[in-house]
């Protein structure tokens, strides 16, 4: 990556996100707009917390947590706390809570597929190395725990807690398949369900757990965020395939290189001719292919209609999430949530 194109990645913060998400995508940027005072507070509440930490983590913290991210799960939190008339502090504490946990899942991720570029930047395993990684996660997993303790409720900490064992059991699903090429749809979804879905899921339902009157709103908070943390894996997967890296922040048709077979291909793969087969089974198991390799699959997919079929699943699950929550009471804020997973078919990074 060129010193310009990384300039350029690296904008990619919630400024950045704000200024893109107007028009089509105007749903999900009100959302991030309507929140976006607390969210500063999340900021300061993470930075706070890194400044009292070690001098390494300090410096890494700062690193990983300056370098940007999109924000979506603390943006969802606070957005529900909102449409749920919450007036309290616990929903900053938990929405920080919660980006600290992606965080580290994101560190670990790294390390696990090896790779080199995230939000723009060179990876924490890249700069630093594995075993630093590694106990950088752990920092960030823990530290996470104890922002949420501080006032002792545990309903919200075991919704934190059970989507984070979720993730790690995704992330380990996902390396059991690592390199195979017969996953089926349903085990594509599992994974998804457990290393994305749960988080959204846990941001989304975690403000009805702040009020005994909102218990009605926790299943249907989950749905919400499911569907929509569904939605949101299989369009990271689709801009896998059809993004640049420039937008993107990180290398594109990494998931392939990776070893991992994402709904498009498994869509494809059955209607693909015997050497296109050939092809992915080699990419899969890491085998050198030429520099055309990733612009022919991408044009088999195409022509298989297999990028559009994923985008309808992906939309059918934006359509479930903005259903799931039509109990809430009726605002802007929660027109607003409803608007966002649709928004999310169109986000560009
Ligand atoms: C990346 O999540 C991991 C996936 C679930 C695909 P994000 O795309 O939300 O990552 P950041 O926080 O914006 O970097
Ligand atoms: C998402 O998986 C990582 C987690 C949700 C734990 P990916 O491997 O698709 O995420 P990226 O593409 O590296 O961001
Ligand atoms: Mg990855
Ligand atoms: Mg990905």
């Amino acid at each position: 990556m060129s010193e310009r194109a990384l300039a350029q990645v690296q904008e990619s913060s919630l400024s950045r996100l704000i200024g893109t998400l107007t028009g089509s995508l105007s749903a999900l940027g009100e959302v991030v707009q309507e929140v976006r005072p607390r969210l500063d507070m999340v900021e300061d509440l993470i930075q706070r917390h890194l400044a009292a930490s070690s001098p390494a983590i300090q410096e890494a913290g700062a690193y990983v947590f300056e370098a940007g991210g999109k924000r979506l799960r603390p943006a969802v939190l606070l957005a529900v706390a909102r449409a749920l008339g919450y007036e309290g502090t616990n929903d900053v504490r938990y929405a920080a809570a919660v980006e600290i946990v992606h965080t580290a899942t994101l560190v670990h991720d790294d390390v696990i597929d090896h790779a080199s570029v995230r939000r723009g930047r060179v990876t924490p395993n890249s700069r630093w190395g594995n075993q630093f990684a590694v106990l950088l996660g752990d920092w960030l997993y823990t530290r996470a725990m104890e922002i949420a303790l501080e006032d002792d409720h545990i309903l919200p900490l075991r919704v934190l807690s059970r989507a984070t064992t979720a993730l790690t059991e995704g992330e380990i699903l996902a390396l059991g398949l690592q390199g195979r090429s017969d996953i089926t749809i349903e085990q594509y979804q599992q994974v998804c369900e457990l290393k994305t879905a749960e988080l959204f899921a846990a941001a989304a339902s975690i403000p009805a757990c702040f009020d005994q009157a909102h218990a009605r709103f926790r299943e249907p908070l989950q749905t919400y965020g499911r569907h929509l943390g569904l939605c949101f894996q299989i369009i990271d997967d689709l801009l896998d395939v059809t993004a640049s890296e420039k937008r993107l922040g990180k290398p594109v048709f990494s998931d392939l290189r990776e070893g991992r077979l994402t709904l498009p291909f498994i869509l494809a793969l059955p209607r693909l001719s015997p050497q296109e087969r050939e092809t992915v089974e080699a990419v899969l198991a890491g085998r050198e292919v030429d520099d055309a390799t990733p612009h022919r699959l991408r044009k088999a997919l195409g022509r298989e209609g297999a990028l559009d079929a994923a985008r309808r699943i992906a939309h059918d699950h934006a359509e479930q999430a903005a259903a799931a929550i039509s109990i809430l009471p009726a605002s802007a804020t929660r027109q607003a949530l409803q608007g966002a997973p649709l928004a999310l078919l169109d986000r560009q990074f």
